[in-house]
C-alpha cells in the first residue's frame, strides 16, 4: 500500500508545472510548517481547497505536494455518491498507516463528508483530528492550534452569508492559464436524490465586485480562462439597497468585459432557471464560450417529478430548442442518473430517446446511489436492482459515446480557435487545449506557446478528442 502511495505522490509531482514548484520553493523559505491537501468531488471543492490554502498560508502553514513532509494532512471530501465516500475512507486508511511512523502528523477531513457525518467521523475514523465543514474554513487556524494541543477540532456550522469573497485563493495545481472562480455557495433546490443541500447549506451569492476583481487579477497574472462556479449559477442574484439587482446574465457580461482575451465559462445551469437573458449575453460576447452544461438526470417526466427537478421532458426539450435558436452552434452536455427509485424499462428508454433528441456533446453518467437523509432515501424505495442500474447505465454510456463520436466526426475539416492549455499526455511534442465548445483538441506544438490562442484545423476524431494541425503558425 505504501509503495502505491509513493507512485501517487510522484504522479502529482510530475504533473506539476514550473510555476507551482516555484510557489513551493518560495514557501520553503517563508514557512516552517507545512500542509498537504487533496481534493475530491466537484470543481467547487477544488476551488474551496484554494481558499483553505490561502487561510493556512496566512496562519503560517506552507503548501507541500508530498504528504510525508506535511505536519497537517487535509482531505477535502465529497458525499455525492457512496463510492466517493469509500474512496476517502481508503485514503484515511493509508494516512493512518503513515501516522504510525509519524505520530505528530495531524489529519483533517474537510468538505461535504465532514459536514454530513460531523462528530460521528471522529468515532468512525480514529485517525482524524479535525472535522471542518465547507462554511467553517476561516476557523481552521484556531482548530489546527487546538489539534496541535492534542484536542480534536470540529466546526461544521453552516452559514447563510459566508462566500469567502475577501479571500484571495492560492491557485493549487494551476497551469497558470485556466482558473475557477466561485460565484455562489450552497443550493436551495431540493432534488430528492441529492445530498448537496445538506452538506453545503443555503444558497448565497457572492459580491459581483469581488468576482470581477478576482477575474481582473487573474488576467493581470496572464490567465486566459475563468470558469464561474455554482451549483445553480442561473439563480445568482446580488442586490443591495437602493441599487439595481445583479443577475447571472449581468455578471456574465461584467466578467466578459474584463478582457476580450479572457475566455469565460460557467457551470452548472439548471434547466428550470437558465434565462433568455443569459443566452443573449452568451451570443453577444465572443469570449463567452458556446457551451452549456444542462443536466437532464432523466428523460422521463414521472421520474423527473419524483426527483423534484421541477421541469418535465417537454420543458427540457423546449429549453434545448431555445438554446439552439439563440446560439445555433452551442454545445450542450448533461448529467444522467440511471436506475432512480421505481424507474421502469420504459422510463429508462425515455432517457435514451431524450439523448437521441439532444445529441449531447458529452455527459457525466452515474447509477443512482442512495444518500442518507435525502428526500428520496426517506420517501422512496431504492428498488432497482444494482445489476439493472449498471446495465442501464452501460446503455446510456454506449449511446453517449456514439453521439460524442458522431458530433466529433462532423468537425473534421473545420478550423477552431484553441487555447493552448497543456502538453499532451501522449507526446511531449504535442499540446492540448479546448475550443469554445469545450472539445479537447491535440496538435503538434510548432511555434505555439502555453497560453496562446491558435487556429487548429481538425483532421481526425475519436469520441473523446479531436486531432489537428495549427494553421496560423
Ligand atoms: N448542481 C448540479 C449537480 C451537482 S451534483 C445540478 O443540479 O445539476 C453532480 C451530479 O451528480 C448530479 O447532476 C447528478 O447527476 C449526480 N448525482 C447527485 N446525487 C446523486 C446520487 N444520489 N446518485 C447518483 N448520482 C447523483
Ligand atoms: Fe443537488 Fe439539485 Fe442542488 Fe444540483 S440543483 S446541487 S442536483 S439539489
Ligand atoms: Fe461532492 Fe460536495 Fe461537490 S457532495 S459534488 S463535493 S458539493
Amino acid at each position: 500500500m505504501y509503495s502505491n502511495d509513493v507512485s501517487f505522490e510522484k504522479k502529482q509531482m510530475n504533473e506539476s508545472r514550473q510555476g507551482e514548484i516555484l510557489v513551493l520553493d518560495e514557501a520553503r523559505e517563508h514557512f516552517n510548517k507545512f500542509f498537504y491537501i487533496e481534493s475530491y468531488g466537484c470543481s467547487m471543492n477544488f476551488s474551496d481547497s484554494e481558499i483553505v490554502a490561502s487561510i493556512l498560508n496566512s496562519a503560517g502553514y506552507g503548501n507541500t505536494r508530498d504528504f510525508s513532509k506535511a505536519d497537517l494532512v487535509l482531505i477535502n471530501t465529497c458525499s455525492i455518491r457512496d463510492k466517493a465516500e469509500q474512496t476517502v475512507r481508503k485514503r484515511l486508511e493509508l494516512f493512518n498507516s503513515f501516522k504510525r511512523e509519524k505520530p505528530d502528523m495531524m489529519v483533517g477531513v474537510l468538505g461535504c463528508m465532514a459536514e454530513r457525518l460531523k462528530e460521528k467521523l471522529l468515532d468512525e475514523e480514529k485517525i482524524v483530528d479535525l472535522v471542518v465543514g465547507p462554511d467553517a474554513y476561516r476557523d481552521l487556524p484556531k482548530l489546527v492550534a487546538k489539534a496541535e494541543g492534542g484536542q480534536k477540532g470540529v466546526n461544521v456550522f453552516l452559514s447563510r452569508e459566508e462566500t469567502y469573497a475577501d479571500i484571495n485563493p492560492v491557485r493549487l495545481n494551476s497551469n497558470g492559464i485556466t482558473a475557477f472562480i466561485s460565484i455562489m455557495r450552497g443550493c436551495d433546490n431540493m432534488c430528492s436524490f441529492c445530498v448537496v443541500p445538506y452538506t453545503r447549506g443555503r444558497e448565497r451569492s457572492r459580491d459581483p465586485i469581488s468576482i470581477v476583481a478576482e477575474a481582473q487579477e487573474l488576467v493581470d497574472k496572464g490567465y486566459k480562462e475563468v470558469t464561474l462556479l455554482g451549483q445553480n449559477v442561473d439563480s445568482f442574484k446580488w442586490s443591495q439597497e437602493g441599487k439595481s439587482t445583479t443577475t447571472f446574465a449581468n455578471l456574465l457580461a461584467m466578467v466578459a468585459e474584463v478582457s476580450p482575451e479572457l475566455r469565460v465559462r460557467f457551470s452548472t445551469s439548471h434547466p428550470k432557471d437558465i434565462t433568455d437573458d443569459v443566452l443573449h449575453t452568451m451570443a453577444k460576447y465572443q469570449n463567452i464560450c458556446n457551451y452549456i452544461h444542462l443536466p437532464l438526470q432523466s428523460g422521463n417526466s414521472r421520474i423527473l417529478e419524483k426527483m423534484n427537478r421541477t421541469y418535465d421532458r417537454e420543458w427540457y426539450k423546449s429549453k434545448v430548442d431555445r438554446i439552439r435558436e439563440v446560439i445555433p452552434d452551442c454545445a450542450i452536455s448533461s448529467d444522467m442518473i440511471a436506475g432512480f427509485c421505481s424507474e421502469t424499462e420504459e422510463d429508462h428508454k425515455d432517457t435514451l430517446s431524450m439523448m437521441e433528441y439532444v445529441k449531447y456533446d458529452m455527459s457525466y453518467m452515474f447509477f443512482y446511489s442512495e444518500r442518507p437523509g435525502t428526500l428520496a432515501q426517506r420517501k422512496f424505495d431504492d428498488d432497482v436492482p444494482l445489476k439493472v442500474k449498471k446495465r442501464r447505465l452501460q446503455e446510456i454510456i454506449i449511446l453517449q459515446r456514439q453521439h460524442s463520436f458522431e458530433r466529433n466526426c462532423e468537425d473534421i475539416g473545420k478550423t477552431f480557435t484553441v487555447l493552448v492549455e497543456k502538453v499532451s499526455k501522449k507526446s511531449d511534442k504535442q499540446f492540448a487545449g479546448r475550443n469554445s465548445y469545450n472539445q479537447m483538441i491535440v496538435f503538434d506544438k510548432q511555434q505555439a506557446k502555453l497560453g496562446d490562442y491558435v487556429d487548429v484545423r481538425i483532421s481526425e476524431a475519436t469520441s473523446a478528442t479531436l486531432l489537428g494541425d495549427i494553421v496560423n503558425a
